[in-house]
C-alpha cells in the first residue's frame, strides 16, 4: 500500500533525511523503517486498545465500508503513529500523513482531501496543533464527505462545494483537553495510549534486536525496559545506542552490565530519567523549594518550552509519583527528595 507525506518540515528543526511532514530524526526513521509493527499481530501492549481496533478493522471489512474517523491520546512513542499505519495496513489502502502545525491554510487541507480515495486513511499527528481555518474545513469534511470553498473576496466572492471519497481521519494528539469540543465529537473512536509495563517493554527490546540481528540476554533486555519511561520509542532508541557500545566497548552481547555503561553515558539513570527529567526535578526542588509551583515559572527557570515540559516531560513524572499537580502546581513527592538522596524539608506550616 501507499504512503504518502504532506506538509512541511517544522521551521528551524532540519533533518538529515528529507521527509516532508514531521521533525524526524536519524533514530526514528530507521525505527520506521525496521522496528515499528506493520499489522494488529506484530503489536505488543496497549491489549484494550489493540482488540477493540480489531473488532473496528474486522467489521468494517465484513461491511465492506471505512471505519469510522479515530482519535488517539497519549504522551509522545506510545504508538499512536504506529497504529494508524496498522490500520491502513490491516483495511489494505492508502495513507497520507500530516499534521496539525504544517497544515497553515485551509487550500493545504483540500489539496490533500480531494486527492484521498475511497477508505484511504488521513493522518493528522498533532492534531490539536491546527489552525482554526484549517479546523473548519474538517468539519463537514468528516461529517457530510464535503467541503466548501470559498474563491475571492467580497463581490467576486463564488463558493465552490467538492465532494469527497469516504476517508477515514486518524488524528493524533498528545492534549485532547486542546482540541475543540466539535472536532473532538467528530471521531467516532477515541482511545488513549497508556504508558508500558516493564514486562511489555522486555518483549519490545527483544523484538526490536532480534530484528536488529543483535544478541541480548534476559536481564540485558530488562534493565533496556525499566529505563525506557514506558515509552517504546524510547527502548528502541536505547537499545540502539547500547547496541553501538556493546559492539564496541563490550564483546557485542547486551547484557546487564553494559546496558548500565551504556546508558550511564547517555545520562540515563536507574529509573529511567533523563537529565531533562532531572533538571526538571531539581528545579522544583532547588528554587521553589519542592513546590507548588506554576508551569511557567519552572519553564522559565529551565529555560524551556512549556508545551514540552507538559507533553513530553510531566507525564511520566506524575505517573511514576515523582510529581503531583494541585490546584496551587506542580509539586515534587517525597520519592523524589529519596531519589536524589535528600531529606525531604517541610515547611513551616506543613503538618
Ligand atoms: N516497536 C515499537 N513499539 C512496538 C510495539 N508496541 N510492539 C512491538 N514492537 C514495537
Amino acid at each position: 500500500m501507499e504512503e504518502k507525506d504532506v506538509g512541511q518540515s517544522r521551521a528551524g528543526q532540519g533533518t538529515a533525511m528529507e521527509l516532508p511532514n514531521e521533525s524526524v530524526n536519524e533514530d526514528e526513521v530507521s525505527e520506521f523503517v525496521t522496528l515499528r509493527p506493520k499489522v494488529l499481530d506484530e503489536y505488543i501492549g496497549q491489549t484494550e486498545v489493540i482488540e477493540a481496533l480489531s473488532i473496528t478493522i474486522q467489521a468494517a471489512l465484513q461491511r465492506k465500508e471505512p471505519p469510522d474517523h479515530i482519535l488517539f491520546h497519549g504522551p509522545p512513542g506510545l504508538g499512536k503513529t504506529t497504529l494508524a499505519h496498522i490500520v491502513a495496513e490491516e483495511m489494505g489502502v492508502d495513507i497520507t500523513t500530516s499534521s496539525g502545525p504544517a497544515l497553515e491554510r485551509g487550500g493545504d487541507l483540500l489539496g490533500i482531501l480531494t486527492h484521498l480515495d475511497k477508505g484511504n486513511v488521513l493522518f493528522i499527528d498533532e492534531i490539536h496543533r491546527l489552525p482554526k481555518v484549517v479546523e473548519e474545513f474538517l468539519y463537514p469534511a468528516m461529517e457530510d464527505f464535503a467541503v466548501d470553498f470559498v474563491f475571492d473576496k467580497g463581490v467576486h466572492a463564488r463558493s465552490h462545494r467538492y465532494r469527497l471519497e469516504h476517508f477515514v481521519l486518524i488524528g493524533a494528539t498528545t492534549r485532547a483537553g486542546l482540541l475543540s469540543a466539535p472536532l473532538r465529537e467528530r471521531f467516532g473512536i477515541f482511545r488513549t495510549l497508556d504508558f508500558y509495563s516493564d514486562q511489555e517493554l522486555v518483549e519490545i527490546a527483544k523484538r526490536s534486536a532480534a530484528l536488529l540481528d543483535v544478541p541480548i540476554d534476559i536481564d540485558g533486555s530488562y534493565e533496556i525496559a525499566r529505563r525506557s519511561r514506558g515509552t517504546p520509542r524510547i527502548a528502541n532508541r536505547l537499545l540502539k545506542r547500547v547496541r553501538d557500545y556493546a559492539q564496541v566497548r563490550g564483546s557485542g552481547v547486551i547484557d546487564r552490565e553494559t546496558v548500565k555503561q551504556a546508558l550511564e553515558l547517555e545520562g540515563v539513570d536507574e529509573k529511567g530519567l533523563s537529565i531533562l527529567d532531572r533538571k526538571y526535578l531539581k528545579t522544583i526542588i532547588d528554587f521553589y523549594k519542592g513546590g507548588p509551583v506554576g508551569i511557567e515559572a519552572i519553564a522559565a527557570t529551565l529555560q524551556e518550552e512549556s508545551d514540552t515540559l507538559v507533553d513530553v516531560v510531566e507525564p511520566y513524572l506524575l505517573n511514576t509519583g515523582f510529581l503531583t499537580r494541585t490546584s496551587a502546581g506542580r509539586k515534587v513527592t517525597e520519592k523524589t527528595y529519596h531519589h536524589f538522596g535528600l531529606a525531604m524539608q517541610k515547611g513551616l506550616f506543613d503538618t
